[in-house]
């Protein structure tokens, strides 16, 4: 569900009902932006529980992360890694090839690690398991403020899909 109108509005009611009857514990928002947000909690009475957007180092949603965390929502990044058939610019991205590089690990664990670290929960995709086996080996390094700081120097506002 996203950009809320009055069906939007509806559409979340209806589904509060089933939170109030145990059906369903929380519920989520896409695509989700500051400038619709507090219009919308104003007119509903359960607060979605989490916010995926997209974010990945060249579209890092800075103002929108902290904005959504104050309000106690999590955040989820969908194309995590740049998205399936956006990640190549990414992954070979010198800084964060030489972080990933200084640890021995991927480039892809490095842009894990700076999700996880800025409190974003990152649902990476992938078909290959040793993808999948590295995607999760995410808690043998730390990426130090420094290197978090050189990371969110990335963001140039390139957002790689709309829905
Ligand atoms: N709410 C929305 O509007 C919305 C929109 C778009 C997507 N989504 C959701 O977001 C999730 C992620 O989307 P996505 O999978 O396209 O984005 P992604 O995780 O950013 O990118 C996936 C791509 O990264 C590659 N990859 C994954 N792990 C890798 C690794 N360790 N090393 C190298 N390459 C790696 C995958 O290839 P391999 O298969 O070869 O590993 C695949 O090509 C999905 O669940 C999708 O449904 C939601």
């Amino acid at each position: 569900m996203h950009h809320p109108g009055a069906n939007d509005v509806k559409a979340y009611r209806a589904i509060e009902k089933f939170v109030a009857q145990g059906k369903i514990r929380s519920i989520g928002l896409s695509n989700w932006y500051i400038e619709e947000i507090d219009d919308f909690i104003a007119q509903i009475s359960v607060m979605p529980a989490l916010i995926q957007n997209e974010i990945h180092p060249y579209y890092q949603e800075q103002a929108v992360v902290p904005y959504m965390h104050r309000l106690g929502i999590v955040m989820q990044a969908w194309y995590p890694l740049g998205g399936r058939g956006h990640t190549g610019a990414l992954l070979s991205d010198s800084t964060i090839t030489s972080i990933a590089r200084a640890y021995g690990v991927s480039s892809a664990q490095v842009i894990l690690r700076w999700h996880l670290q800025r409190g974003v929960v990152a649902i990476p995709g992938s078909s290959n398991p040793e993808h999948i086996r590295e995607n999760i080996a995410l808690f043998d390094f730390a990426l130090t403020d420094e290197e978090m700081r050189a990371i969110a120097a990335l963001d140039r506002n390139e957002k790689h899909d709309w829905y």
